[in-house]
């Protein structure tokens, strides 16, 4: 395990999609300002330098790599696992892959994968709105930041140390064979839910059941049950 820290870089996924060959399984690459964060959906993802806790942790473990699909929802579960440590209620999983807390968002993850053509790494990304006092601009879900919640300023550098060590912890169970289905479906936000989603390039109205063992959705559009995976969907909430 190797960690790396920039102070200032272009976007620690970037940086890592570049990388990955001569870094080793689970390098850990953070930073206090990314010039060029990216968010899902080739949204922009901008922070002010020390507010957030950015990094990306890159897996090249087989046996991980086979269960990709359930990744974002491990690392999902970390992220709420350390909120959850410090006291913050009402934390939840909206799938597949943001932390909100009290019905805002708090914490994004992009999963990036490079193959040639089989997958041959996975880049874990995480942004963690930590110290932000207000947020301006436009948002398509609702922000909030540890500070809102708490009041107080929090020590950057020590929430990267404790969320690294649930995130390795969890990633190491989920090797070994855990079973985190229980875990991510009693945080599912969007279940029971009736929402418009983006699937291919309709907007369509889905009625969301809920979070499957193996890390898909199961959604009702047109009063027809249907399992899908991360890239195909897109919520407006
Ligand atoms: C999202 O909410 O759409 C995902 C946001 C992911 C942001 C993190 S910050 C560290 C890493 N580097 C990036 O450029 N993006 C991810």
């Amino acid at each position: 395990m190797s960690f790396i820290h920039f102070e200032t870089i272009d976007s620690t996924n970037t940086w890592l999609k570049q990388h990955w060959r001569e870094n080793e399984n689970m390098t850990f690459v953070s930073a206090d300002y990314q010039s060029q964060g990216r968010g899902r959906q080739q949204r922009r993802w901008q922070s002010e330098r020390g507010e957030s806790l950015m990094f990306s942790l890159l897996v090249k473990d087989d046996v991980l790599l086979e269960k990709y699909q359930l990744i974002s929802l491990v690392t999902a579960c970390s992220l709420a696992e350390a909120l959850e440590g410090m006291k913050i209620s009402d934390v939840m999983i909206k799938w597949p892959n943001d932390v909100y807390v009290g019905g805002r968002k708090i914490c994004g993850i992009l999963l990036e994968g490079v193959s040639q053509p089989q997958l041959q790494c996975l880049i874990i990304g995480v942004g963690l709105n930590v110290n932000q006092k207000r947020f301006s601009g436009d948002y398509l879900h609702e922000p909030v930041s540890l500070y809102q919640l708490t009041g107080h300023i929090s020590d950057v550098g020590k929430l990267r140390d404790q969320v690294y060590q649930l995130l390795i912890r969890n990633l190491e169970a989920l090797k070994s064979g855990k079973d985190f289905s229980k875990t991510f479906q009693a945080l599912d936000y969007l279940q029971g839910r009736r929402v418009r989603a983006l699937i291919g390039n309709q907007s369509r109205e889905v009625a969301v059941i809920g979070i499957n063992a193996d890390g898909s959705l199961k959604i009702k559009v047109d009063n027809e049950e249907t399992d899908i995976t991360s890239g195909e969907i897109s919520f407006h909430v």
